[in-house]
């Protein structure tokens, strides 16, 4: 071992022993052994989330938090054991909890990742993995510590889709690729907002944990239409980027291998839905990337007419994805005269299988912290050049003070 390199193993040892210390270990799993699932967050998607754990072998729903009271009635009405929590910390302490899922809003991520992780509990947190680039690096540094398994709800790592689109690029059916094209339109009913929800009638502050749900933002009287429609609100969202178009980066990114954004530049505004809201409905970014490629994804509320969808572009080769549908690939003729025509076939993997089966293996799920942390770079990139209205590059980004 030369100096260098045993400095290094020293170095690496030490923090071996500080993260083993800083982080409890898990309950070891047998095969057979039940996965006992926490879960913080049982609103929309919470509720998607819980219907899919308790359809994999072998898992028991055992607790959950959530700040409102109605959300945690709703669970015991379809899991009558759950224990139920205002406040996610009574959830972690629990020793029979193995494995935790995170689905409340973007601005409580971080803190109910770190939190979970630091309990010695492996994770399932629902994208955008942060509300900030800070945050997503102190998330991304935790997940290597901890040695938890960790996935992100970016379920599009698990299709079918990427493991086709890798296979032709890889076997440089594609040729040179310097261009992706991305988009994702949805319409809204007139006089409706898109996102708008209503506030049930029992969403009063005796029903629900406040102050939890502020989570370090500044203190205020209770007031429920941000509590419920929170996504419309830099304070505690990302907009559509954080909502969607971060399911497509990472999808593009993990087909070609690309690392963060170099640049982002993102223009757009509240064009379509003149309510109370901050965040544009209307999104056109893009980003560039090293390896000579540019990434474009545009976004509208008010026409689905071309849906959501991916194409990328090379000197040999053209794929189009779009969700839920099988992925195609198409031969340039300039380049490659013989090439075929081809549909994807690989099917999809269930994501939160994917992870449950991690848990007891240890091994990586398909979507781990790296992609969660790659994938919210390029959202935050975006949003602070539509806030600061400029182009922005990556080191300035990660320079620039999160503020709402
Ligand atoms: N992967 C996907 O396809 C997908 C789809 C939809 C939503 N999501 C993500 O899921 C997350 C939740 O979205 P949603 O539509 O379910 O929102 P929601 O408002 O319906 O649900 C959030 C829940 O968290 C609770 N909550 C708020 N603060 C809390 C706190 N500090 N501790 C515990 N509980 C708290 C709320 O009471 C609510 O029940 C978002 O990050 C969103 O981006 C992912």
């Amino acid at each position: 071992m030369t100096d260098q390199t045993r400095r290094t193993f020293l170095k690496q040892a030490a923090l071996g022993t500080a993260a083993a210390l800083a982080y409890p270990s898990a309950n070891v799993l047998g095969a057979n052994d039940r996965v006992r699932v926490g879960m913080i967050g049982v609103g929309d998607r919470g509720n998607d989330l819980l219907g899919q754990v308790r359809g994999v072998h072998g898992v028991e729903l055992v607790a959950m938090a959530d700040v409102y009271s109605r959300r945690r009635d709703e669970a015991q009405s379809k899991v009558a054991v759950i224990q139920t929590f205002d406040d996610h910390r009574r959830l972690l302490d629990l020793k029979d909890v193995d494995a935790v899922i995170v689905a409340s809003p973007l601005h409580c991520h971080a803190r109910h990742f770190l939190d979970t992780l630091a309990a010695g509990k492996d994770l399932y947190s629902e994208k955008t993995m942060t509300w900030s680039i800070p945050e997503a690096e102190k998330c991304l540094a935790a997940a290597k510590d901890s040695g938890r398994v960790v996935q992100i709800g970016l379920q599009y790592e698990s299709s079918g889709a990427l493991v086709d689109a890798k296979q032709w690029i890889k076997d440089g059916w594609m040729g040179k690729v310097t261009q992706v094209e991305s988009w994702m339109s949805r319409n809204t009913p007139h006089g409706k907002g898109q996102w708008v929800r209503s506030v049930p009638s029992d969403c009063t502050a005796q029903n629900v944990n406040w102050s939890a749900f502020l989570n370090g933002r500044p203190d205020r009287p209770f007031d429920p239409f941000r509590l419920i429609n929170w996504r419309l609100f830099w304070e505690f969202s990302g907009g559509n980027c954080a909502e969607n178009m971060v399911h497509q980066m990472a999808w593009i990114m993990s087909a070609l291998d690309l690392p963060e954004p170099t640049a982002a530049y993102m223009s757009g505004g509240v064009f379509s839905e003149k309510d109370v809201r901050e965040v544009p409905d209307t999104i056109a970014v893009t980003f560039d990337f090293p390896k000579d490629v540019v990434v474009t994804w545009q976004s509208t509320f008010s026409n689905k007419h071309y849906g959501l969808g991916d194409r990328i572009l090379g000197s040999d080769g053209t794929i189009e994805h779009h969700f839920d549908e099988a992925l195609q690939y198409w031969p340039e003729r300039t380049n490659r005269s013989e090439g075929e025509d081809i549909k994807g076939k690989t099917h999809d993997q269930d994501h939160m299988r994917n992870w449950i089966e991690c848990v007891r293996s240890r091994g990586t799920p398909n979507a781990p912290a790296e992609i969660g942390y790659r994938s919210a770079i390029a959202v935050h990139m975006a949003n602070l050049s539509y806030r600061m209205k400029r182009r922005i590059t990556l080191e300035d980004a990660k320079a620039a003070t999160p503020g709402y």
